[in-house]
C-alpha cells in the first residue's frame, strides 16, 4: 500500500494505474461503514484508492472542525487489511493552497434544505473538495454511503450537471446492533447519549412501518416520527423530512421514491440519518 500525501505525487501513481480505478473519499476515523466501501470498491475495481482528508471548508466556523476525531495510523492499518492499493492523505495546504478561489456548488433547490439549511456552506465545501479528489485522481467509480443522503444527491447531480466520467455508486448504510447508523462522530456521545441515540433509528422503523401499512400522507409520517422523538428526552429535532428522492422537495403524498430522513442533537452531538422508500 502506498501513501501519498501530494497531488503531483498522486497523479504520479495514477498515470501508472492500468484498468478501472474506484475511488473511497473519507474523512478518516474509519469504521465498518467506511470499510464497506472500501470492500465494494475492492470488489469492483482493479485499483482501489482511499482518500482521508478532514476538509476544513465543508464545516462551519461553530462547527467541529478542530475536534474532529483522527487516528490516521489505525485507518492505514485498517486501509492496509482491506488490501487498498493507493491511500491519498493530503494536507490542508495542499489542498487549499494561498490564494485558493475556486468553488463548486450545485444549486440552492437541491442545497438549500434539510444539511443546507442547517449547515450553511457544508455542501459547497463538499463538491468542491470531491471534484478537486474527482480531477486528481481521475477513477471510473467513486463510492459514498446512502448514510449522507443528501450528499448523495448533490455529488450525483454535480456529476451529471458538469459531465465528470465517474460512476457514482451508492452504499447501503452500515448500522450498529441497536440500529444507530455508524459515524465518526458517535465517538463523540457519552454512554447516556449512546443509549438515547437509537432513538433516530426508532424513529425512520416507525416511518417505515406505517409506510408499510399504506399511509402515504407525509405529514402523518413526519407526526410520528416527531412523537417517537419526543419520548427521548436527550433529543432536539433539527430536522425531519419526507421528500421526494430526487429532487429533496418535501412530498405532501408518498407517491412517489422518497427519502425520509432526519437531523437530531443528543446532548452537543449532531446526528443525521435516513431511509429510503418506493412510494
Ligand atoms: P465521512 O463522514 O468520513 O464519510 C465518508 C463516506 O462514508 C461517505 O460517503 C459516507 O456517506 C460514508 N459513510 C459514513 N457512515 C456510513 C455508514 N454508517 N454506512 C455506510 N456508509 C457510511 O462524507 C464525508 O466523509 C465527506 O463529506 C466526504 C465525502 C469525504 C467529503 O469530504
Amino acid at each position: 500500500m502506498q501513501v501519498v500525501t501530494t497531488v503531483a505525487e498522486m497523479r504520479r501513481l495514477r498515470a501508472q494505474m492500468t484498468g478501472s480505478v474506484g475511488l473511497v473519499p473519507t474523512m478518516g476515523y474509519l469504521h465498518e461503514g467506511h470499510l464497506s466501501l472500501v470492500r465494494r470498491a475492492r470488489a469492483d475495481n482493479q485499483h482501489l484508492v482511499v482518500t482521508i482528508f478532514v476538509n476544513p471548508t465543508q464545516f462551519g466556523p461553530q462547527e467541529d472542525y478542530q475536534r474532529y476525531p483522527r487516528d490516521p495510523e489505525r485507518d492505514l492499518r485498517l486501509l492496509e487489511q482491506e488490501g487498498t492499493d493507493t491511500v491519498f492523505m493530503p494536507g490542508v495546504e495542499e489542498m487549499y493552497p494561498q490564494g485558493f478561489d475556486a468553488w463548486v456548488e450545485v444549486g440552492e433547490s437541491l442545497t438549500g434544505r434539510l444539511e443546507g439549511a442547517s449547515r450553511p456552506g457544508h455542501l459547497r465545501g463538499v463538491t468542491t473538495v470531491v471534484a478537486k479528489l474527482f480531477n486528481v485522481v481521475q477513477a471510473q467509480r467513486a463510492y459514498f454511503g446512502q448514510k449522507d443522503g443528501q450528499q448523495l444527491a448533490v455529488l450525483r447531480r454535480m456529476v451529471a450537471d458538469l459531465n465528470m466520467g465517474v460512476e457514482v455508486v451508492a452504499v447501503p448504510t452500515v448500522r450498529e446492533p441497536d440500529g444507530l447508523a455508524m459515524s465518526s462522530r458517535n465517538a463523540y456521545l457519552s454512554p447516556e447519549e449512546r443509549r438515547a441515540a437509537s432513538v433516530l433509528w426508532r424513529s425512520l422503523c416507525r416511518a417505515r412501518e406505517i409506510f408499510d401499512g399504506g399511509e402515504r400522507r407525509a405529514e402523518v409520517i413526519r407526526g410520528e416520527m416527531r412523537d417517537v422523538l419526543a419520548s427521548e428526552p436527550l433529543a432536539r429535532v433539527e430536522y425531519v423530512s419526507v421528500a421526494d428522492g430526487e429532487t429533496l422537495a418535501e412530498l405532501e403524498t408518498v407517491d412517489r421514491a422518497a427519502l425520509v430522513s432526519l437531523a437530531v442533537r443528543i446532548g452537543g452531538t449532531r446526528l443525521i440519518d435516513n431511509v429510503t422508500v418506493a412510494g
